[in-house]
């Protein structure tokens, strides 16, 4: 006879239940309960299919389905009791089922095993995060279209090394997140196409004896079809960790561009205002209006950042096919997927709310000597000199304004002829921002019509 409190899922050849420290940290159900949907989902696919190959009698398999409705909904409810002493949400499922149907229960995990059951319910728990990343990338991918639309020909500084270097347009610099943003969906629907494979009949790791039909569960749940190599199908978390490499790379761009909104906002730069909505006050400075979300955003990087490290970690030199190590897949993931989502959607909000100060920019723009190069570039397209002469020309011409405390085109014309003395009242037209973003017309260029025409086409790739 086994103790009384031995586990009822696997107590035959226990004499004796666990220690309260081996069920603290054996169980998973405090966190794993977020796959219940997902459990159940599995469970009734695999029980309609015992039944449709008739491993189980149709009765048994209807018992189940419907007793797995009614176990779902006591968990949508909440008054379902979940239980540390049953491990895990698929054993507290089970044993649920069990009170509500009685003996046909018992028949459901036959040709399954936790896990084959595990890697399928993660698996659709992440492929639902991936819907989730794809809907919430489109969105700010919008709102960011919109911002570059409104704002194609508007000057800013463009900077390299934070410092001034020239000038480009607001609808450039919007875009040029699109494109990373861009890149991060494509990743997203790369890896949610590759990982959309079933591990439902793999079994402990060798598959099983029972004839059962995998494409069958694989097509009820949604996957293209069946993983082809059992001991793979239970081990494999490379999913998981696609997930969190590219919610890590995505981070990795929310934290930049909420980088340049922090210091966009500062009174030293006033580029841009953000909207109340996503601003707190401070309770000691009334004149304080702090861009949170935006740090908040550019600090979410190191959890999701750390959930990938700590998963790559767990997996290295794991040999197959299943250990326990691999429980410690699902807390990384969940809380990279919650911070994820909502990081997307904080920054969605900033953007569509978020007014560029258009004079500011435009001040801005003029500044710092921008058009520098475009004085170095007139000189080698109409008096022919060579680029490396022009530029040092250039820098004589930048120092004398410096020294005045001016810009370049407050500079006398009698001024630039003392230093080259080949210079007309033509090199007036160039010194002006306006002409400086317009003759940046090579494809993918700063120039307003180049903008458009990329605007143009995010647009029709959001259209579908
Ligand atoms: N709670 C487990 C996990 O998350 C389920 C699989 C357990 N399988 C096993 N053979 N103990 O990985």
């Amino acid at each position: 006879m086994t103790d009384q409190s031995s586990n009822q899922m696997w107590g035959g050849r226990f004499a004796a239940g666990p220690d309260a420290i081996m069920e603290a940290i054996n169980a998973s159900i405090g966190f794993d309960k977020r796959m219940a949907a997902q459990d159940i989902a599995g469970s009734r696919a695999h029980a309609a299919m015992l039944a449709a190959t008739g491993v189980i009698t149709d009765n048994d398999a209807e018992a189940i389905r419907e007793g797995l409705l009614t176990v779902l909904s006591e968990i949508e409810s909440g008054s379902f009791q979940f239980s540390t002493a049953l491990e895990d949400i698929h054993m507290n499922v089970e044993a649920r089922l069990k009170e509500v149907i009685g003996e046909p229960a018992g028949r459901l995990h036959t040709g399954r095993s936790r896990n084959d059951q595990v890697a399928t319910d993660f698996k659709l728990w992440v492929r639902d995060q991936f819907d989730a990343a794809e809907k919430g990338l489109l969105a700010l991918i919008k709102a960011l279209v919109d911002q570059a639309e409104a704002g194609a020909d508007w000057v800013m500084p463009g900077f390299t090394h934070l410092q001034t270097a020239q000038p480009v347009t607001w609808g450039h610099h919007m875009m040029a997140y699109v494109e990373m943003f861009g890149r991060d969906l494509s990743r997203v629907r790369d890896a949610r196409a590759r990982m959309n494979e079933s591990p439902l009949g793999a079994a402990a790791l060798a598959g099983t004896s029972f004839p059962i039909d995998r494409d069958m569960t694989a097509s009820a749940l949604g996957f293209d079809r069946p993983a082809a190599n059992s001991l793979d199908a239970v081990s494999d978390r490379d999913f998981a960790l696609e997930f969190l490499s590219t919610a890590s790379i995505c981070a990795v761009h929310l934290s930049r561009f909420a980088e340049e909104l922090v210091i966009w906002s500062s009174a030293q730069f006033r580029f841009v205002t953000l909207s109340d909505r996503f601003s707190t006050g401070s309770s000691i400075m009334p004149q304080k209006k702090n861009p949170d979300a935006a740090e908040l955003i550019r600090a979410k990087v190191g959890r999701i950042f750390g959930a990938n490290t700590a998963l790559m970690m767990v997996m290295k030199g794991l040999p197959l096919a299943y250990s326990k190590d691999m429980q410690e897949d699902k807390e990384q993931v969940f809380d990279a997927a919650d911070n994820w989502m909502l990081a997307l959607a904080a920054m969605e909000g900033m953007v569509k709310d978020m007014t560029a100060n258009r004079e500011s920019l435009a001040a801005a723009a003029g500044s710092g000597f921008s058009t520098a190069t475009d004085l170095a570039d007139w000189m080698v397209r109409v008096l022919k000199v060579p680029f490396r002469d022009a530029h040092h020309v250039t820098g004589a011409l930048v120092a004398m304004a410096e020294g005045r405390g001016c810009d370049l085109p407050d500079l006398s014309l009698e001024d630039m002829q003392g230093v080259h003395e080949g210079i007309t009242e033509d090199i007036f037209t160039v010194l002006g921002v306006e002409n400086s973003v317009n003759s940046r017309m090579s494809y993918g260029g700063t120039a307003p019509a180049q903008v458009r025409a990329q605007v143009k086409r995010w647009k029709e790739i959001l259209a579908g």
